[in-house]
């Protein structure tokens, strides 16, 4: 078996060539200092080109501005601004033309619990940006998942803040390492998709700070470029002219956010001098898009009537370019090379430049493979040991020889599916719909890579075009093993793209095209059925995953384009599962404690009262035990945990403990630290606080440490406005997900 750690290391290798790039990064202070003198040599209608996109069909891009048609010398450096390319993001790229990676997007590096893969993904986006042109990536998504039928909680890392906030800093990291901008975004709150361009989220200070701001806070701690504010209302107001967010004193600021804020596209509800007083130093995508926009078309007039000085114009433009010099992208950054206004890649101003590479191919397969989650595995052999020939259960051996595959999520997906949204469910699941899905052109099926992978050895039958209730279970009978498939699906709202009835939020948490009733009528004739789940979110699963027949479950989420060798990696054995849910499974969305709000006219107003209670946070202090809970997954092998030594005071922590493989297979085991805070601090039992990734061979052990920051150990207080340690006794819990806690410690600050 592959050590995932060389893998890893090796993708990084080929991925890591900033210096070969030929640019040099400057210090925020120098870039300050170079946007200012740039700025101060502008027009009044320079600067307002510079804050202002140029349309939503009238750029090459998903968004663009006007820069000076001149060039500045200052401090003896030439500035010629480009026109600023911004483009979706964040899975990859999308409307890039042809020739780009379909990347899996960040609910499944967030099931990876690693953070190596986290980073390389971040490097190898940000090469492809680069390749294309591209200024400015809109990502990283960070949006909690509030609730789990949220339409575009796969663009993020799920629930937990912690996980998310790992998730955007190693993403930014990545990408900005190449020279291109990160955007985070949707500021926010932004958690659901019906009625978002006008809905009233109202969260209290310490939930927004320890939950939906952390990521937003770490990708500060990342010096993110940029930051996106929302649709919806936060709090009364609509979040591109809240200045509690943006503004001077408000929460980005304060946290010393240098770089700039863009509103998303038609999220720009007020007046010119409104957003720009605000804190909105750009526009996008410039003109009013059916929902909102195009109020910087009044810019110019209130800088002349003085209801916005100049100096915040100054400041605005400055912030602008700031982060442009930062990343050196003054210093022969390609040209954009694609035109975005063109989904089939055909037009003449696509070049279609070829930014995929060998490199990024491997790195999506093995992050499919690796965030892939073993739910269940009853793996009995014939001779009764763990080595033997291999009845049932996984991983598979070349002994079995007739395999049945059957749903149509196993076959090729549509590939020409809603001009660049990829707004259909049609075939396997590799991403969702909407601005966050990617050009998914590669993409290599289940069916294909099963077939490939057991030419030789075994015979496929197969029933995939349909989720066909007799035909499926037909081909299933009588085979050594029947690998069913089933997905769920959502995506963003839009103004066209309601899949299925679904308008980006999802109607429900089930198996779309009837695929629970396929999984039980396939098991009630195959007894060794391996059910794999490509889905945005937790599925029921109560009424078939006990079922004696099926012998192995695989939760892959959202793979990305290597979704078939990704799998067939887990399935034979090549990778031995190592991924873990980065939610929790549960039938009935009641055991979520949130809802979706469907059908209110006018705008709802969201109430956040189940305060920092989202996912396992909310089960455990409700006492509902989840079908499978948060940070769950098997593995091929078996680890033990030892020797636990806690070393904290007030100001940080260290845990060690020893891990050893105790099984028969090499392996990769994710570790979890949950902490649980005094009592009187009013926080869930236990927040998950650290994670690590270790590879160990069969039989071999390693002292794992896992580091806990101030912060991490802190509540945020309103009154003080500060992050404090509250006083009293902690207990540190090291386990295999949020209930299998293995070495229990505490220690008192
Ligand atoms: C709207 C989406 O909310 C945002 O995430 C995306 O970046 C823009 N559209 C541009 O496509």
């Amino acid at each position: 078996m592959i050590s995932s750690r060389a893998v890893v290391l090796l993708v990084f290798c080929l991925s890591s060539i900033p210096k070969s790039l030929g640019f040099v990064e400057r210090s925020w202070a120098e870039s300050i200092a170079l946007a200012n003198e740039t700025v101060n040599l502008m027009t009044l209608d320079e600067k307002i080109g510079m804050v202002r996109g140029v349309g939503q069909f009238s750029s090459r891009c998903v968004g663009n501005i006007s820069p000076p048609s001149r060039s500045f010398i200052v401090s003896g450096t030439n500035i010629t601004i480009p026109p600023l390319c911004f483009n979706d993001g964040p899975a990859g790229i999308r409307l890039g033309g042809s020739n780009v990676t379909g990347f899996p997007p960040a609910i499944n590096v967030a099931a990876t619990f690693n953070r190596d893969l986290m980073y390389s993904r971040g490097v190898a986006i940000g090469e492809e940006f680069r390749g294309k042109g591209i200024h400015v990536y809109l990502g990283p998504a960070v949006d909690i998942m509030r609730n789990p039928k949220a339409g575009r909680a796969w663009e993020g890392f799920g629930p937990d803040p912690y996980l998310g906030g790992e998730g955007a800093y190693q993403t930014i990291m990545g990408v900005q390492s190449v020279g291109v901008s990160a955007c985070t975004k949707h500021l926010g709150p932004y958690n659901q998709e019906h009625w978002r361009y006008g809905l009233n989220a109202e969260v209290d200070d310490r939930t927004f700070r320890e939950l939906y701001w952390w990521p937003f806070m770490k990708s500060v701690e990342a010096n993110v470029s940029a930051l996106m504010c929302a649709y919806n209302e936060v709090n009364g107001t609509s979040s591109c002219h809240n200045a509690a967010l943006i503004g001077d004193e408000g929460y980005l600021r304060t946290e010393g956010f240098q770089g700039f804020v863009v509103s998303d596209w038609g999220a720009t509800h007020d007046t010119a001098a409104d957003n720009a007083n605000a804190g909105l130093d750009m526009e996008q995508p410039g003109d009013w898009i059916l929902i909102g926009g195009g109020v910087y078309s009044g810019l110019e007039a209130a800088v002349d009537d003085g209801e916005v000085t100049e100096a915040r114009l100054n400041q605005m433009v400055t912030r602008i370019l700031t982060p442009w010099l930062r990343l050196g992208q003054d210093q022969g950054y390609p040209d954009i090379n694609f035109n975005a206004q063109d989904p089939d890649g055909t037009d003449s101003l696509n070049l279609n430049v070829n930014v995929r590479t060998d490199a990024h191919t491997a790195l999506v397969r093995q992050i499919g493979s690796a965030s892939a989650v073993l739910l269940k595995n009853n793996r009995t052999t014939s001779d009764g040991t763990a080595t033997g020939t291999t009845i049932r259960g996984l991983p598979l051996s070349k002994d079995i020889k007739t395999i049945a595959v059957v749903g149509q999520d196993a076959q090729q997906l549509n590939l020409d599916c809603g001009g660049g949204l990829n707004e259909c469910n049609d075939g396997t699941m590799v991403i969702g719909w909407g601005s966050g899905s990617n050009n998914v052109e590669f993409t290599v099926p289940p069916i294909d890579a099963i077939t490939d992978f057991a030419q030789g050895f075994a015979t496929i039958s197969s029933d995939i075009t349909s989720n066909d209730l007799t035909g499926g279970p037909a081909v299933a009978e009588g085979k050594d093993l029947a690998i069913v498939f089933a997905n769920a699906m959502s995506g963003e709202l839009g103004f066209y793209n309601i899949v299925d009835g679904n308008e980006g939020d999802r109607n429900d948490l089930n198996l779309w095209w009837k695929g629970g009733s396929l999984i039980e009528d396939v098991a009630a004739v195959c007894n060794n059925t391996v059910v794999v789940i490509h889905s945005v979110g937790p599925v029921p699963m109560s009424s078939w995953n006990t079922h004696p027949n099926i012998t192995a479950i695989i939760y892959a989420g959202a793979p990305g384009e290597q979704t078939g060798p990704s799998l067939v990696d887990v399935l034979w054995g090549a990778v031995n599962p190592s991924g873990r849910l980065p939610f929790s499974i549960d039938d009935d969305e009641a055991s979520y404690g949130t809802s979706i709000v469907y059908g209110i006219d006018p705008f709802p107003v969201l109430d956040y009262t189940e305060g920092l209670f989202l996912d396992y946070r909310y089960m455990d202090s409700q006492g509902i035990t989840p079908v499978y809970e948060f940070g769950y997954g098997l593995s091929y092998t078996t680890f033990a945990y030892s020797s636990l030594s806690i070393e904290a005071s007030a100001s940080s922590g260290s845990v060690s403990f020893i891990l050893t493989n105790t099984g028969s297979f090499d392996g990769t085991e994710i570790p979890q630290l949950y902490l649980g805070f005094p009592s009187s601090a009013g926080e869930p039992d236990k927040v998950l606080r650290g994670f690590d990734n270790v590879f160990l061979a069969s039989g071999a052990k390693e002292t794992v440490t896992i580091d806990i920051s101030q912060k991490e150990m802190s509540i945020w207080d309103v009154v003080s406005q500060e992050w404090v340690v509250p006083s009293g006794t902690f207990n540190v819990y090291i386990g295999a997900s949020i209930s299998d806690i293995r070495l229990t410690g505490s220690f008192t600050a």
